[in-house]
């Protein structure tokens, strides 16, 4: 098992650069298989989600071959077999392959997927819109099988807006026969990526990146190579960092405009930040105002930042409060930053954070992705040692999270123990 070590009260000077996006890219990685010929992604992470759907590639009898950010996949061997629990559910984009492989077989057989524990996470909006296009899903437990004669253009209205099912979606749909329409779809950066990497391939997806998506079914897609974008969170967490402890502090590879709700919360705190067109410089700023949060969709201000900006809340002169309007149970991190010194109080899905407190190292649980990244930004503004343990989680979703902030001067290491 492995922890985390930060001594903290070091600033944080030089330069950061974004890798790619961790949520565009395990879909991109099983959305290669709709392509007949060679698939050549390109800013992949080094993170853990992606050697996950690796495995799942590699079972079902794909060629993947690794070089640094470049993936090749050529997916002409593939068997279409039920792959195993106890691969999928290593993580939550393992559904991905549930879209792909029905849009490719007609069928696939799969059971329910991982991830991090911040909710119920159902999947019934993506079944329900296999079931638009004509699938049949037969659930046993936690196991499915989705089966199709032939897959035939609908229209779905998501109930609820939500990436996972419209990047779904539009996967079990590039090949179907006639024309989809998603309605009420999620607008995320990450799903315009997947489009377009669709689109190169020969597909016929207009309106991604706005809640109505228009998909022409193809008979064959090719070989492509794309760019994974930035990773819009990552960028988010390092920021969040630059104005607890940055002293200028670069953070470079972003597209500002995917981070905007974020920089406009920080402005409105009092936070001296400067953006350019790819790359933004940040310092520490003291006598912060408290703000209100809500968290929504995109372009709303992300809940994978809310756990986050928390760590900075605590610093603000006064009170805060952050409400979560997208998940259920994500303020795990809020009982470990109390035992840290923090002052904030739950009240159903809203958060009250009194402040400023002077936090003093302690140990600590990642009970999440997010929540450990939050303790990692708290850790780095700390009087003495802060301990983090779990942090798997944390490996899964951040490259080189450690070297990249030990390069800018935080005391950090990574212990096996
Ligand atoms: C994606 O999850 C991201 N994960 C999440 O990031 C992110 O928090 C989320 O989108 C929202 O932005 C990946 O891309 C792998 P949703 P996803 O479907 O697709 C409900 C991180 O930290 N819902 O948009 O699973 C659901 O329970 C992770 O990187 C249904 O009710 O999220 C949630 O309350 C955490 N039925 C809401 O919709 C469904 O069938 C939004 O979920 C699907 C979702």
């Amino acid at each position: 098992m492995k922890q985390i070590i930060i001594q903290g009260g070091n600033l944080l000077e030089g330069t950061i650069r974004i890798s790619g996006a961790k949520n565009s890219a395990v879909a991109l990685v099983p959305a290669s298989l709709l392509s007949d010929e060679l698939v050549k992604l390109d800013n992949i992470p080094n993170i853990s989600d992606i050697d996950a759907l690796n495995e799942i590639l590699t079972f079902l009898g794909a060629k993947v071959s690794r070089k640094g950010e470049l993936m090749e996949i050529d997916s002409s061997a593939v068997e279409n077999k039920s792959i195993p629990e106890s691969i999928s559910k290593k993580l939550r984009a393992s559904y991905y392959f549930m879209g792909a492989l029905l849009g490719k077989y007609k069928k696939v057989e799969m059971y329910f997927p991982g991830g991090c524990s911040i909710g119920a996470r159902p999947i019934n909006l993506h079944l329900k819109g296999f079931e638009a296009l004509g699938a049949k899903v037969i659930g046993e437990g936690s196991k499915y099988t989705i089966i199709a004669d032939e897959l035939k253009g609908g229209h779905i209205y998501l109930d609820t807006v939500s990436v996972g099912a419209t990047i779904n979606i539009m996967l079990a749909a590039v090949k179907a026969t006639g024309i989809t329409i998603i309605d009420n779809a999620a607008k995320e950066p990450e799903i315009v990526n997947v489009a377009t990497f669709l689109n190169q391939m020969g597909a016929k997806i207009s309106g991604a990146g706005t809640s109505q998506i228009r998909i022409t079914g193809v008979e064959k897609l090719g070989s492509c190579y794309m760019e994974v974008i930035p990773d819009r969170i990552e960028a988010g967490t390092y920021v969040i960092a630059g104005a607890l402890m940055g002293k200028n502090l670069k953070i470079e590879n972003i597209i500002p405009e995917h981070i905007e709700a974020l920089l406009t919360k920080l402005r409105e705190m009092g936070v001296s930040l400067d953006t350019y067109d790819d790359y933004l410089t940040i310092s520490k700023s003291d006598n912060l105002k408290p703000v209100d949060i809500t968290t929504q969709v995109y372009p709303g201000f992300a809940t994978d930042l809310q756990q986050p900006i928390t760590a900075l809340l605590t610093t603000c002169n006064g009170v805060s409060t952050l409400e979560e309007t997208i998940y259920e149970n994500r303020f795990q991190n809020v009982e470990y930053l109390n035992k840290l010194g923090a002052n904030i109080t739950i009240d159903g899905q809203k958060i009250i954070i009194d402040g400023p407190s002077k936090l003093v190292g302690k140990k600590v649980v990642a009970t999440d992705l997010r929540a450990g990244a939050c303790l990692i930004l708290s850790g780095l503004t700390a009087q003495g040692e802060t301990i983090i343990e779990e942090v798997e989680h944390i490996l899964r979703g951040y490259e080189n999270i450690i070297e990249k902030l030990e390069a800018v001067g935080a005391k950090i290491k990574l212990e096996e123990i």
